[in-house]
């Protein structure tokens, strides 16, 4: 990125809802099992919000430990982005109101709706102003509350889902000294509409008794379009990425969007990269969207796989359909 600013993150933080929704439980409200669940997703449980916890809510809880982890105060902020598809309302942007329970006096923010990708989108886009100048500090949160529109009758989404947040601090790399971005990317194929989305409520399906009726303000999924879509964006991406750098083996962790544990194993047996290289936390939180990579990048850190120096890729793909990734050095 020459003539511009090198950009760094400086902090990182989680929050996750104390509820535990185990499989066991999922067995008596949907016709599943824990066998089918853990076998074709990986996932033994996801956590849930309260029914008053609202998205902001969680939102702010990672952005505090996100702050407080890269030393910065709120009313430093300069740029609130929250990527989310489970706004507390429609509008006004989520990213107000984390901002306000914040204490972001001076910040200006937006939501970015990308689902899964939502977080990748959202870390390039606060590199982007960095990296010019246009701002010093920028949160990037992602968060959703997915409960809040799965129908808990159908066994196809509702095993799949949680709810969680992450959150990260990027400034530039003089401030940060650590987690040095060195690019990303993003890409759409449109014409997807009905593979995975939420359908009512928007000008398309504006809500009507007819729309909560027919069950259109739950998510609806076409989970094998999804999941051939997910494997091969997976290892292109990767692969492409990794090409200038010398090749997958100079990679040091991959921290991809806890999708489904078969679709990050298979991608992986299709880079020809050991598993001991990737994070996985889907067991516990289940598919998080726009949160699973900022959880997963944070307990990376925890876990010691994303260590200083650390070639580190995150990539995330989902509705839209999108995709992205993020690379870094920690
Ligand atoms: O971030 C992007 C969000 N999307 C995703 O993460 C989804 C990606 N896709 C997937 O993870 C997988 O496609 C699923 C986990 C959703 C489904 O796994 P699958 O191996 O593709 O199963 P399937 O859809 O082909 O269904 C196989 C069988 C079907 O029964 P029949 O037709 O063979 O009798 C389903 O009705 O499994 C049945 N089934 C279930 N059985 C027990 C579907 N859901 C369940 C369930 N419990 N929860």
């Amino acid at each position: 990125m020459s003539g511009l600013r090198r950009v760094g993150i400086a902090g990182l933080g989680i929050y996750v809802p104390e509820r535990r929704l185990t499989n066991a439980e999922l067995e008596r409200m949907v016709d599943t099992s824990d066998d089918w669940i853990r076998q074709r997703t990986g996932i033994s449980e996801r956590r849930i919000a309260r029914p008053d916890e609202l998205t902001s809510d969680m939102g702010t809880a990672a952005a505090r430990r996100a702050l407080a982890d890269a030393g910065v105060e709120a009313s430093a902020v300069d740029l609130v982005i929250c990527c989310t598809v489970t706004p507390d309302q429609l509008f006004p942007a989520t990213a107000c109101s984390i901002g306000h329970k914040l204490g972001a006096s001076r910040a200006g923010g937006f939501d970015l709706s990308a689902a899964c990708s939502g977080f990748v989108l959202g870390a390039q886009t606060a590199a982007h102003f960095i990296a010019t100048g246009a701002a010093e500090t920028v949160l990037v949160v992602g968060v959703e509350k997915l409960s809040a529109i799965l129908d808990y009758r159908d066994r196809s989404t509702c095993v799949i889902f949680g709810d969680g947040a992450g959150a990260a601090v990027f400034t530039t790399l003089e401030r940060s000294g650590r987690g040095e971005f060195l690019g990303g990317s993003a890409g759409m194929k449109g014409g997807t509409e009905d593979v995975l989305s939420l359908p009512a409520g928007g000008t398309r399906f504006p809500a009507s008794h007819a729309t909560v009726d027919a069950g259109q303000h739950f998510i609806r999924m076409q989970g094998k379009a999804v999941y051939r879509f997910a494997v091969t964006t997976f290892v292109d991406v990767v692969r492409r990425t990794l090409a200038p750098y010398g090749g997958i083996d100079r990679l040091d962790a991959l921290v991809p969007h806890q999708v489904n544990l078969r679709i990050i194993e298979a991608a992986a047996e299709g880079l020809g990269l050991p598993m001991e290289r990737i994070f996985v936390n889907i067991d516990r939180y289940g598919n998080t969207s726009a949160a699973s990579v900022p959880i997963a990048l944070f307990e990376a850190r925890e876990a010691g796989l994303v260590k200083p120096g650390a070639l580190t890729c995150c990539v995330a793909f989902g509705a839209g359909l999108t995709w992205g990734h993020l690379l870094f050095r920690w």
